[in-house]
């Protein structure tokens, strides 16, 4: 075994780099400034005289008419007879209460913090009581103000909402813009968006410009954006003396915030929420009669036993040890119908251990025993909301579309979807909606009654020192959980089931741990770096809660290692152009590498694919059938990435010939993730293009398309360092990589239905850790294929194939030979097979 010299993989990486800075890379689209009220009146300026538009003071006029104008449309509505209704709707929010308070501080204040339970009308009210009064007071055109949410859906919902407050509608005075999709207008002065889409716009207005009031919600969540914005925005607040920041939370710990921007007052919104009892798992399997049946097969664990053990034992163990042991207990006693699929499943200590069949028990506890009033249930995730939405439709009672109304939210549903979750049923039938844990703060269903809180949710963990990110279901904290409950609360008493013991819930974290300690911090870094924020390390430093050294000196050398930074910690020109795509920074370059070397349109796809979600579904009591129907796509390619493609062309084929929704039925494939592939492919076409690295020919970027090795390197070139080695041994194989040792396929991969792999890595883009490893999807390569596009591995190879290699390099280097790359990679095969 030998090391590789860096130079064989810095000549790839030369290519790159001079294909970049040939390409015209033109950012100016890419962001977005087009929010700036200012820039967007000119049209009333009269064209032919240039001049008139640099005058400022006709640029005054021009917003003082349309001022005028938008305060007779508003005192209009508000007479009107719907206006003056919603009004009185308006009126009875507890915020409109605090209201002339919340104003004054505002004026007073470059900074506010303000709390208040969900539903008391931060979100929709606060925004829009400072629009108005600005309107009012006929200086609505110059405002402009900012509200940032974490997640689509709400920012999507709430503008929705606003704008029907105000008798208009979307587009006009208030706005939304999300990843790949928005609705504002040259009138628009409230714009409601995602957290993420405020950092990309001060990618390139640092100083936002025009912007007067920036609302940051929904901050006790702690999202890495949230926290990031925070410190970016308390950097820029002594540059923009007149800029107003109000950050909002649906929790009582204000203080850690206002501390952080120096002693900020703060103000609470009293609550008007309406009693909800709490029944935890020990009061729920008596009101329903279920029976956790394996507790009794497992000798030792008699039901009433294990809870009064675990009572025994709280004072005398310590908190965390007390969730282990539960856990375990728990997951020892894997409620039946669950333990064989707990076994072979990914998901196997989800909530759903509690049991789909417990959930499905307390449905339909409320739906025969209990009042009207829809029902929210707490899930992990898409999977799980899937798997228990079908096996509720087909029960006799719950699966009866004329007694329960059956919907899920969570955070990639199409827009259309979204809107039935906020609608009544009908009379006598009973609403339930799966909701991920986006439904416990930032989106508001107003008739929910009845709670059910599984009390987990995905979480992304990040370990530092293993440099392993993980996706796994965990405990939420304590407060998640009064939230969660507090949802039932909103329009008269209600009901929650926890399904967990109490004391399970006593063992919860006070709070949620702020994501930017959880996750990778690569993304994170590199905007940092864009955004000239000065050193990394430096920069988060200042964080409210700054990340582990360790986690942020990973990021970097990640950073380095696939070339978006140099060893100074200097912005490259790939680094500066993955900063500008909405996507990881690895598939940013698979990306960058497809148009390069003319393959695009497959690895398009593969980004697109990994960016979304897995389209190809796996529905519990069908997963051999599912299974084989991906496995039609893949052929002998040995790459779940390539399935994926064909699976997309297969359905772009299908959808021509009017056939798409028998295509994805028969094919087990979510249609509706595979329209959210289509969008985002069309929206990394559109920057990779508008920044000059594509041809305007769309067969020139694609004249490599057919090569499938060819694909499968670029796809390595994405997703190293995620390589597993494939272990022959006698007749059976196994998986390893240098981090984990061994690791096992994840069930629906291709690759877990062969014998052997005829290749010797398999390159992945995700690993999830329960109990052991597992590798999702993932694609075979050759030695040739690793040592070429794979950053720097220093196995597997020996010094015979690396003279091999260097007697090509020449011939390499000439990029407009990229197309014989194929020739030498065949040729290089032959010899290391040969060998
Ligand atoms: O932000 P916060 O949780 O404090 O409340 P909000 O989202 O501003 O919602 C205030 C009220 O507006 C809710 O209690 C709902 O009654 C109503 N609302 C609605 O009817 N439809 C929506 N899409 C959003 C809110
Ligand atoms: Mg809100």
């Amino acid at each position: 075994e030998v090391v590789i010299p860096l130079s064989l993989q810095r000549r790839v990486e030369g290519l790159l780099q001079e294909h970049l800075d040939r390409a015209q890379l033109n950012f100016g689209k890419v962001g977005d400034n087009s929010v700036d009220s200012m820039a967007s009146s000119i049209e009333n300026v009269n064209l032919d005289d240039p001049d008139s538009f640099l005058d400022g003071s006709v640029m005054e006029k021009v917003l003082q008419r349309r001022s005028l104008k938008m305060r007779d449309f508003q005192r209009a509505w508000q007479e009107s007879p719907e206006g003056k209704q919603m009004l009185e709707f308006r009126k009875s929010l507890p915020a409109h209460k605090e209201k002339d308070r919340l104003l004054s501080a505002i004026a007073r204040n470059q900074v506010i913090v303000i709390s208040g339970e969900t539903g008391c009308g931060k979100t929709t009210q606060l925004p829009q009581y400072i629009l108005e009064s600005e309107i009012e007071s006929g200086r609505g055109a110059f405002c402009s103000i900012i509200c940032t949410q974490p997640r689509r859906i709400s920012a999507m919902s709430v503008a929705e909402r606003v704008s029907t407050e105000r008798g208009e509608p979307l587009g006009e005075s208030v706005g939304y813009k999300v990843r790949l999709e928005g609705v504002k207008g040259k009138n628009t002065h409230l714009l409601f968006c995602t957290s993420g889409i405020l950092l990309r716009r001060l990618l390139s207005d640092r100083n936002l410009d025009g912007i007067t009031h920036v609302f940051v919600d929904e901050i006790h969540e702690r999202g890495m954006n949230e926290d990031f914005l925070l410190i970016v925005l308390k950097d820029l607040l002594p540059r923009r003396r007149d800029l107003r920041l109000i950050l909002m939370s649906a929790t009582l710990n204000a203080e850690l915030f206002s501390n952080y921007f120096g002693g900020a007052p703060t103000i609470h919104i009293p609550g008007f929420t309406h009693p909800v009892k709490a029944h935890f798992l020990e009061d729920v399997l008596e009101l329903t009669g279920y029976k956790l049946t394996s507790f009794n097969q497992v000798d030792d664990y008699g039901q009433d036993k294990m809870w009064k053990t675990q009572r025994q034992l709280l004072p005398r163990k310590r908190k965390n040890q007390i969730t282990t042991l539960v856990e375990e207990a728990l997951s020892r006693s894997s409620f039946e119908s669950y333990s064989s699929r707990a076994r072979d499943s990914l998901s196997c200590w989800t909530p759903d251990c509690i049991g789909f069949n417990l959930i499905e028990a307390v449905f339909c506890h409320i739906c025969r025993k209990e009042r009207p009033g829809a029902v929210l249930v707490f899930m992990t995730g898409w999977e799980d909301i899937s798997c228990l939405r079908d096996q509720v439709k087909a029960h006799p009672l719950l699966g009866d579309p004329n007694r329960v109304l059956l919907l899920t939210c969570h955070g990639s549903m199409a827009t259309s979807e979204q809107k039935l979750i906020f609608e009544k049923a009908p009379p006598n039938v009973r609403k339930i909606v799966l909701a991920t844990n986006m439904a416990e703060a930032s989106i508001t269903i107003n008739d929910i009654v009845f709670v059910v809180d599984c009390g987990k949710a995905k979480e992304t963990t990040y370990d530092a020192l293993n440099n392993t990110p993980c996706l796994l279901p965990s405990w939420i904290s304590q407060a998640s959980a009064r939230q969660r409950r507090g949802r039932a609360g909103r329009v008269q008493s209600g009901e929650c089931y926890h399904l967990y013991p109490r004391c399970v819930y006593e063992a919860f974290a006070e709070y949620q741990l702020p994501e930017l300690l959880r996750t990778p911090l690569n993304s994170l870094c590199l905007q940092i770096k864009s955004l000239q924020l000065g050193t990394i390390g430096e920069f988060l430093s200042a964080a409210l809660q700054p990340p582990a050294p360790l986690a942020v000196q990973n990021a970097v050398d990640f950073l380095k290692m696939i070339g978006a930074l140099d060893e100074k910690e200097n912005l490259s020109n790939l680094g500066q152009f993955l900063s500008m795509l909405p996507v990881d920074p690895k598939l940013g370059k698979m990306l960058v590498m497809g148009a390069i070397f003319r393959c695009f349109d497959p690895v398009l796809t593969v980004v697109a694919g990994l960016s979304v979600r897995d389209p190809f579904l796996l529905p519990q009591d069908k997963k051999d059938l599912a299974g084989t129907a991906k496995s039609r796509f893949s052929a002998k390619d040995y790459s779940d990435h390539m399935a994926l493609v064909r699976a997309y062309e297969g359905w772009k084929d299908a959808e021509r010939e009017g056939s798409a929704y028998e295509y994805c039925w028969r094919n087990f494939l979510s249609a509706q993730t595979l329209q959210a592939i289509h969008s985002l492919r069309k929206q990394f076409n559109f920057i990779l293009k508008d920044a000059g690295l594509l041809e305007t020919e769309p067969s020139k970027n694609n004249s490599l398309s057919h090569n499938q090795s060819l694909v499968r390197a670029i796809i390595c070139s994405g997703l190293f360092p995620g390589i597993a080695s494939v272990v022959h041994r006698e007749s059976s194989m196994s998986f390893k990589t240098m981090d984990d040792g061994q690791v096992l396929l994840y069930a629906n991969s291709v690759n877990a239905r062969y014998q052997t792999i005829p290749y010797p890595w398999l390159v992945f883009g995700e690993k999830v850790k329960v109990n052991t490893v597992f590798i999702r999807d993932s694609t075979g390569v050759s030695d040739s294929i690793l040592i070429l596009f794979g950053g720097s591995l220093t196995h597997g190879v020996s010094a015979g194939h690396l003279k091999m290699l260097e007697g090509y390099i020449d011939f390499f280097m000439d990029p407009s030979l990229a197309e014989c790359f194929w020739a030498l990679r065949a040729e290089l095969d032959k010899l290391l097979q040969r060998k």
